[in-house]
């Protein structure tokens, strides 16, 4: 690890280490971040705009406060009171160890939850895809599967297509840097879907890897005299 980008990777700077150097050094200062952060004193880091809600730049606090303590209703106002708590909304629901705990994918087919597809026509049906795309990791965690039927059972083609990846397997330049930024798949993961934590890790990387599969090499390693 590069002892200047450990550096300025603590607090503030992390954004500023963003803007001016390429991906790849962002990559490395990420994680150390994130190390901080779980660490034994979890302290609230300063990133700006970027992705706020990412659980894993925060300590956990009440998963499900009740409207009038969730900081996004008006206690003052009476309504928000008549709203039914998500910790009585949620009672016998399907868990996971993460987000607001709720396991929604599974919410959805037991028929827990029948969402509107339309803002106005309550008939229509969502168009569902059954669609798996495999994205090959150059690391050694398993490979990251993208299920386009999870997803297309509530959202439609254009939330992603073409703004935030465009439709042909390969063509979007995904990493985990970028998702912890609220960009690519942190566009909606860490914010109105499953977050990234160290439980929800083989959600998204769920195929493991082929038995004879190796590290690459890089090409300073091939080409190095002495290997
Ligand atoms: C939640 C985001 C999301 C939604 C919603 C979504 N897709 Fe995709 N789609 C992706 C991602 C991610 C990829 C993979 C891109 C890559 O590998 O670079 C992809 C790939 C594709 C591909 C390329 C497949 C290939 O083999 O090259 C097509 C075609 C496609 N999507 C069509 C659709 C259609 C049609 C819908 C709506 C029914 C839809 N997508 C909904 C995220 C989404
Ligand atoms: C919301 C889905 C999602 C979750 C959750 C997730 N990943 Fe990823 N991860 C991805 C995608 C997509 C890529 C890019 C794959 C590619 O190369 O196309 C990736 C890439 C990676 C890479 C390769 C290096 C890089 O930064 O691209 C590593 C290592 C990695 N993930 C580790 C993890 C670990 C550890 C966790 C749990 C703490 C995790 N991921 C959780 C989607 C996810
Ligand atoms: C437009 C918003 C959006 C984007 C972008 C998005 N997702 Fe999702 N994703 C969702 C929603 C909503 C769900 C269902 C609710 C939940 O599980 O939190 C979901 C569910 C999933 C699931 C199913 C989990 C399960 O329990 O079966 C996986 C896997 C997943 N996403 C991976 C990804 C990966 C990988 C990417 C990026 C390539 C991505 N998503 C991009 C919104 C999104």
């Amino acid at each position: 690890m590069n002892k200047t980008i450990r550096k300025v990777a603590g607090g503030a700077g992390l954004l500023a280490v963003s803007l001016a150097l390429p991906m790849a050094a962002v990559a490395q200062a990420v994680p150390v971040t994130s190390a901080e952060v779980t660490g034994s004193t979890p302290t609230k880091m300063n990133v700006s705009n970027a992705n706020v809600f990412n659980r894993l730049l925060k300590k956990e606090t009440d998963p499900n406060p009740d409207p009038w303590e969730d900081g996004y209703h008006d206690p003052e106002n009476e309504a928000t009171h008549a709203l039914q708590p998500p910790k009585v909304a949620y009672e016998g629901w399907p868990r996971t160890p993460f987000g607001n705990h709720v396991d929604w994918v599974k919410a959805l087919n037991d028929g827990l939850i029948n969402p509107r597809y339309d803002r106005v026509d309550p008939t229509v049906e969502p168009l569902v895809m059954d669609l798996d795309i495999v994205r090959p990791v150059r690391a050694s965690v398993p490979d990251v599967v993208f299920p386009h039927k999870p997803h297309t059972e509530w959202l439609h083609c254009s939330n992603c297509h073409p703004k935030i990846f465009i439709p042909q397997k390969g063509a979007n330049q995904i990493n985990m840097s970028a998702i912890l930024l609220g960009k690519k798949c942190g566009v909606c993961h860490g914010k109105v879907s499953f977050p990234v934590t160290t439980k929800s890790c083989k959600l998204c990387h769920s195929k493991p890897k082929p038995e004879d599969w190796e590290p690459p090499v890089s090409e300073a390693s091939l080409k190095n005299p002495w290997r």
